[in-house]
């Protein structure tokens, strides 16, 4: 698989039709120049203040981050616009961060987003950071904040399915809500063990089901209305998938359902939210009748 040849290929995809009207507003906010680089990186993440820039630069700021709407992972404060995204991202990343050791590291998020765990990352010192994402829509939230924050993060409109092809292999990679969209969880997971070099690390995300057995949902139809969504293990079948994959010393980071703290429709994003996805009556089952998403969190090395 030649990657350059992938890359340039869907560098096609921001001139699509209903992506380039968005492409073009980020082009015209990518050329205010910035003369202060501003960056708290907090819970919200912020980059730029509002008294750096005249009016119309603002304004132009703001229309932009607008025209981004749905930003479904956040929170980012730009330029003093407090983009409050569909999901609290800090609340995962808060739970996950003592757990990155990737100071020095070469390091992939796979299924990045906009790039907001990566963002939060550079605390942490990669040597380096990629992101793969396929969404042509996501990577222009990057672009948009990564010009304010000017960081040498990489991001790729690649996919989990090209990254044991990437043109360098990575020490740790993040691979966080992407495992419950793939038909074939298994080679999913046995991609990373290739992508990453002799005792590298994972860490990872999935949704899961209660119980100790070697048990996993697959869901009818949706899942919380989600239409992708393919495998739901226990816990005992995730750890199965993955020493099957070729990883061990499975650490489970935690286990944790949902809340409306962590996600909720706001005006950044889109209408609907968890709270539309389960059940009214009983808030424990999804609308199909499933148990309400819970997820586990754990880190792996490769064996
Ligand atoms: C449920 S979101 C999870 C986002 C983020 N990692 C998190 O945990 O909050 C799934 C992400 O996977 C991305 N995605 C879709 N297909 C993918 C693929 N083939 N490889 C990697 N990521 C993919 C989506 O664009 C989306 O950003």
């Amino acid at each position: 698989m030649h990657i350059k040849q992938l890359r340039d290929e869907r560098n096609k995809w921001f001139f699509w039709k209903n992506i380039l009207p968005i492409y073009e507003k980020v082009q015209k906010t990518k050329q205010i120049d910035i003369k202060n680089i501003y960056i708290e990186n907090d819970d919200w993440f912020k980059v730029g203040n509002k008294d750096d820039f005249s009016d119309s630069e603002y304004e132009e700021i703001l229309s932009c981050a607008k025209k981004l709407i749905p930003w479904r992972k956040g929170p980012f404060d730009v330029c003093d616009i407090k983009i409050d995204s569909e999901w609290q991202s800090n609340i995962k990343y808060n739970l996950i961060k003592e757990h990155l050791d990737i100071e020095g590291k070469i390091v992939a998020d796979v299924g990045c987003n906009n790039g907001y765990y990566m963002f939060r990352m550079l605390e942490k010192k990669p040597k380096k950071l990629i992101g793969f994402d396929p969404s042509p829509l996501f990577k222009l939230q990057f672009d948009f904040v990564n010009h304010f924050a000017k960081s040498d993060i990489v991001y790729e409109l690649l996919g989990v399915e090209h990254i044991e092809y990437y043109e360098h292999k990575f020490d740790f990679i993040v691979m966080m809500g992407v495992l419950y969209h793939r038909t074939d969880p298994i080679s999913t997971l046995k991609s990373l063990a290739r992508a990453i070099n002799q005792n590298g690390e994972i860490l990872i995300d999935t949704f899961m089901i209660d119980g100790e057995d070697d048990m996993v949902l697959t869901p009818k139809d949706r899942y919380s209305k989600i239409p992708n969504v393919y495998f739901v293990p226990t816990v005992n079948a995730l750890k199965n998938w993955l020493s099957r994959a070729g990883f061990g010393n499975i650490e489970i980071i935690d286990i944790k359902k949902t809340g409306f703290d962590e996600q909720r429709a706001t005006q950044w994003s889109f209408e609907q939210s968890l709270e539309d996805y389960l059940d009214a009556t009983n808030p424990d089952k999804t609308v199909e009748g499933y148990p309400a998403p819970k997820r586990v969190y754990l880190k792996a090395r490769k064996i």
